[in-house]
């Protein structure tokens, strides 16, 4: 929410921006700079010279600035291209497959993949990351508004099943829930471990970032791919070359393939 009402010049902005940029990657933007004058007094009290994304006045900002707009099997289409293409090839039989969404906001995209793979009678183990604490505590609830806007609309209608819909609420089912975990993280050093994912997304949240944080987020996001992991991001992102991505198919936007592992 917005703390204090001070007016705050821009160039009163600019170490903090800077501060941002560094830390997190977020790119000095509009809306980046009309988020930091709602916070105000936030602002005014941050420690420019020291401090990290656990700092509490770091905190507390990024989880002012972030944007957190999400929904179950947002960009529908790719999610199915991930239910069709992807998923049976990185399945291996005698471990569960390790699905991380990265920049994960409230949750909701963690729970799809739970959704997909569950469906598909896949083993899975996913792991939301992000950066916010009040959109982690409600990923970890996984209890959502119906709406309206209606939460649902890309939701096909067999995988609703997954969900338990009542009162104008809905979750995902009991089962579902031990598939799943949350963790705070900065996407820059994502701690993920090397080739330990099977799959990343990673969507709707390099927009948010300057471009050499987008390639550093993509950097560390490839090396935490097994050879023949799937890398998923928005339409308009793009790695970097020389990364070992290439595309996942002839013709496929956005998603990418870590070389190596055939395929
Ligand atoms: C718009 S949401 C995208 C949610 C989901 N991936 C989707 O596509 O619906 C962007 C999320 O990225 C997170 N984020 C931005 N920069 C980050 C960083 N450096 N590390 C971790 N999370 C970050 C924000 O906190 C926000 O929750």
């Amino acid at each position: 929410m917005t703390e204090g009402a001070g007016a705050v010049a821009a160039t009163a902005l600019g170490p903090v921006l800077e501060r941002l940029e560094s830390l997190v990657g977020l790119a000095p933007n509009d809306v980046l700079v009309n988020r930091l004058r709602r916070a105000a007094g936030l602002v005014a009290r941050l420690p420019l010279d020291h401090g990290g994304i656990d700092h509490p006045d770091w905190a507390a900002l990024l989880d002012a600035v972030t944007v957190q707009e999400t929904r179950m099997f947002r960009a529908a289409a790719q999610v199915e291209v991930f239910r069709a293409a992807v998923l049976p090839a990185i399945a291996r039989p005698g471990r569960p497959v390790s699905l991380v969404s990265a920049g994960c906001a409230t949750g909701e995209e963690a729970w799809t993949l739970a959704v997909v793979a569950a469906r598909a009678g896949i083993e899975a183990r996913v792991l939301g990351l992000d950066l916010s604490r009040p959109a982690l505590e409600a990923a970890v609830a996984g209890r959502y508004h119906l709406g309206p806007p209606d939460a649902l609309r890309e939701v096909p209608a067999a995988d609703r099943a997954l969900l338990d819909i009542a009162g104008g609420w809905f979750e995902p089912v009991a089962a579902l829930r031990p598939m799943v975990a949350f963790r705070r993280a900065n996407l820059l050093r994502p701690d993920l471990g090397p080739a330990a994912a099977d799959a990343i997304l990673c969507r709707n949240v390099l927009f948010y970032l300057s471009q050499p944080a987008r390639d550093a987020v993509v950097g560390q996001l490839a090396s935490a791919l097994r050879p023949g992991g799937a890398l998923l991001l928005g339409p308009t992102d793009s790695p970097p070359p020389g990364i070992g991505l290439r595309p996942w198919a002839p013709g496929l936007v956005g998603i990418w393939r870590r070389e190596g592992g055939g395929g």
